[in-house]
């Protein structure tokens, strides 16, 4: 991850109004909300997922995975600049849709808080 950790802990708080980070024991390493997904060891999964969220995700994520995504930095400051715009492309289908309507537009800002899930992910 070439961000700031650091700096990502900050930018995270626009996602804890709908994401926490839940380790592997249940550990609770960010409290936040639980409309999104559990984003522990994003680094290591593929897209739509979380077993805990299986009933939850859009159509469209799930089909993303289904089709080969697995997070990584670039995916992840595309998916979070626009996810719906990301899986129309990504699935070639106009009608994609997401769940996810948050946008983070500003580059530098998602890859940092990419560096700050990773640092508290699995190593
Ligand atoms: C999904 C990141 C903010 C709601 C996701 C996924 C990522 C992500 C990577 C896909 C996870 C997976 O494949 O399991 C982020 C980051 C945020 C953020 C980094 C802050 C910068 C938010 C906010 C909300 C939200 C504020 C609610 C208002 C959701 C929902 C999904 C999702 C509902 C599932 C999408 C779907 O099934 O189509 N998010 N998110 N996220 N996020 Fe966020």
């Amino acid at each position: 991850a070439t961000g700031d950790a650091e700096a990502g802990e900050g930018v995270f708080k626009k996602c804890k109004a709908c994401h926490s980070i839940v380790d592997g024991e249940g550990e609770v390493v960010v409290k936040g909300g639980r409309n999104g997904p559990n984003l522990y060891g994003l680094y290591t999964r593929v897209a739509g997922s979380d077993e805990d969220f299986a009933k939850k995700y859009g159509d469209s994520l799930v089909e993303a995975g289904e089709n080969g995504l697995e997070w990584d930095e670039g995916n992840f400051v595309s998916y979070v600049a626009d996810p719906r715009a990301f899986l129309r492309e990504y699935n070639d289908d106009k009608k994609a849709r997401s769940k996810m309507s948050f946008k983070l537009g500003d580059e530098e800002d998602a890859k940092n808080v990419w560096s700050y899930i990773v640092s508290v992910g699995p190593a």
